[in-house]
């Protein structure tokens, strides 16, 4: 069976739609930037017909992303997904993404369809989509809560209708692991064409189980998991981008699945996200937060310093950062600095460089020590960033 694991990034879109999490087109751009340097196969840019800046920024993506799928999400409404195509007119790469609810309670209470109406409106969307473009994923709403009988009559239906990926999402957060893992083996033993369409989750962390759904998927037969970076996303977030990605790489031993992620882009992905939309991410959060990879406790350092392997499960390099052989002070000078950065994968002019020792020394001047968590959110800061970090082999395979 296939290993590779595709990773859908909805930062942009799913990540976007949570609380004090908006980004204005030209970050948005940064951040697309970002992503297909981090290496994830498809970027969900937006959902276009929500207003025009969605419209004009995943334009923009498309133009200017070239290495990753680009995802428009629509409603299976013909306005909607008019509006997803033009978006995508210029991406290489393009995707749309349409869905609707599948639940009785969503069927009831928010769209007052009856299933057959539903099924009728999925089927022609996808249909029309595929006049327009060759991958289309269909996702049925708030799946994790629908009758597995009718999930497994739309799948059929839609992928008949050329749907390429089907995604089962956790809406609201609500199954449980094993739960969440029959229901997707359910659907790969009992869809009779599941052979032309890849399975995909989407799991909301409302339980905090996000990441841990998304894993039992996989064992189940999912091949796409939907992921923001630092977890953000509606209510409690979306899985973790990170969290997904290095447990597949830390624990190869027990699950065997690459990505095409390049685990060095990690640490930047996560500072550039949290400088641009000013929420830092907790300390104590897996992979990315400050405190991840810090040792106090004495006995940990004694053991850490003696062996890493005997507190830490990955590297610090692994997700981008550095081990702190050079220590970057107010006392420090441009080589140092140079060196410090070269090793963080910054290989900066000299203009440029002079630009960063300026802030550096000023903000040496304010703490004693500048970590390279303080490095990678000063190159986040500045612009010439995003230019002069080099492409690194994907470390996932
Ligand atoms: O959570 C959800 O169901 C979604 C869909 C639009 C995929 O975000
Ligand atoms: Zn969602």
């Amino acid at each position: 069976m296939d290993s590779h694991i595709t990773i859908f990034d909805t930062t942009l879109r799913d990540g976007e739609q949570s609380p004090g999490y908006s980004m204005n087109k030209q970050e948005k751009l940064r951040l697309a930037l970002q992503l297909e340097r981090l290496g994830v196969d498809v970027i969900e840019a937006g959902f276009p017909i929500a207003s025009d800046g969605d419209y004009e920024t995943v334009k923009e993506i498309g133009k200017i992303v070239k290495d990753c799928s680009v995802a428009a999400l629509c409603r299976t409404r013909q306005e909607d997904l008019d509006r997803a195509v033009s978006a995508l007119q210029h991406a290489v790469k393009p995707r749309v993404h349409t869905f609707i609810a599948t639940s009785d309670i969503h069927l009831k209470y928010k769209l007052q369809m009856s299933r057959s109406e539903v099924l009728d409106s999925a089927v022609e969307a996808v249909r029309f989509a595929r006049t327009h473009c060759d991958d289309v994923e269909f996702s049925a709403e708030d799946a994790s809560r629908s009758d597995p009988e009718f999930l497994i009559e739309i799948f059929t239906a839609v992928i008949d209708a050329g749907a390429t990926t089907i995604n089962v999402p956790d809406t609201v957060g609500y199954a449980l692991p094993w739960e969440y893992g029959e229901l997707i083996r359910t659907l790969k033993q009992r869809i009779p064409n599941i052979d032309q369409a890849v399975i995909s989750v989407h799991c909301h962390n409302d339980l905090g189980l996000a990441v841990a759904n998304s894993l039992m998927a996989i064992q189940n037969g999912a091949r796409q998991v939907e992921c923001t970076v630092n977890g953000i996303g509606e209510r409690a977030g979306n899985a973790s981008l990170e969290e997904v990605v290095m447990t597949l790489e830390t624990r190869k031993n027990s699950m065997n699945f690459t990505t095409s992620v390049n685990t060095t882009e990690i640490f930047p992905s996560s500072q550039l996200l949290a400088q641009i939309t000013g929420k830092n991410v907790q300390p104590n959060k897996a992979i990315v937060g400050d405190n991840a990879f810090a040792h106090e406790a004495g006995i940990h350092q004694h053991g850490v310093l003696k062996n890493p392997l005997t507190y830490e499960i990955m590297t610090p390099e692994s997700v981008g950062l550095t081990c702190n052989k050079i220590v970057i002070g107010k006392h420090s000078g441009r080589f140092a600095l140079c060196k410090k950065l070269e090793e963080l994968g910054y290989h900066l002019s000299k203009e440029h460089l002079d630009q960063a020792y300026r802030r550096v020394t000023r903000l040496a001047d304010e703490k004693k020590e500048v970590n390279d968590h303080d490095l990678i959110r000063i190159m986040a800061t500045e612009k010439f960033s995003a230019d002069q970090k080099p492409r690194q082999m994907a470390a996932g395979g």
